[in-house]
């Protein structure tokens, strides 16, 4: 059965680059495997009260889409050198609960988008080590940067082909991974 991949942007501006990324790359994918998308827009902040006493919808439904997927393509922008308080919060949301949650265990792959020729780097070892404080399996590969991505985006899709190739690559690096994990699950 095709692989499914579950993609989270950290932006959730209707124009976004990062989701204008993860939308082609969906796109791009073929056969190989199939990616939905998971808008963060509706995730509450972070609150353990209202977790304990009525997980909203909205937290329910992410924890469930990341458990259901067989992988994860995470994309943020930089805010303020690190990842966006939008991605962070949901990344909490997910987190629990603590040592049981759907992350756990999980392939992830992480980029970084921005119209600055950094490429949002100053977020990805952030995003790495929030990512393994739940215990997710960030692989390791180099990092998926894209820089002054404005000029590569039109009419919302990534046309810029060695980007695209370059994040395709990084999508395949996370396929191997969940193909070997699949492997030694069956041995
Ligand atoms: C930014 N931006 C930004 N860019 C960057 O390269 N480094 C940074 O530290 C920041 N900081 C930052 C903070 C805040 C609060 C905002 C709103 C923006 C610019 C950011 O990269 C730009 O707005 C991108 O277009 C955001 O990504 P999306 O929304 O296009 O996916």
């Amino acid at each position: 059965k095709p692989v499914r991949l579950l993609g989270l942007s950290g932006s959730i501006r209707r124009h976004s680059h990062c989701t204008a990324v993860l939308n082609t790359l969906a796109d791009s994918l073929g056969s190989k495997a199939e990616m939905t998308l998971f808008p963060l827009n509706d995730i509450p902040p972070y609150d353990p009260d209202l977790d304990a006493e009525n997980t909203p919808a909205a937290a329910t439904a992410l924890r469930d889409s990341i458990a259901a997927a067989d992988g994860l393509v995470i994309i943020s922008p930089e805010y303020n050198y690190g990842m966006s308080g939008v991605l962070k919060n949901a990344l909490d949301w997910a987190s629990r609960p603590a040592m049981k949650s759907p992350v756990r265990g999980k392939p992830i792959l992480i980029m970084t988008a921005s119209p600055a020729f950094t490429g949002g780097v100053r977020a990805q070892h952030e995003m790495r080590e929030t990512l393994s404080g739940m215990m997710g399996r960030v692989i390791a590969r180099p990092q998926v940067v894209i820089g002054t991505v404005h000029e590569k985006i039109k009419d919302g899709r990534l046309t810029d082909q060695a980007a695209l190739d370059f994040a395709l690559a990084a999508i395949g690096d996370l396929l191997s991974e969940i193909a070997l994990l699949r492997g030694a699950k069956g041995a």
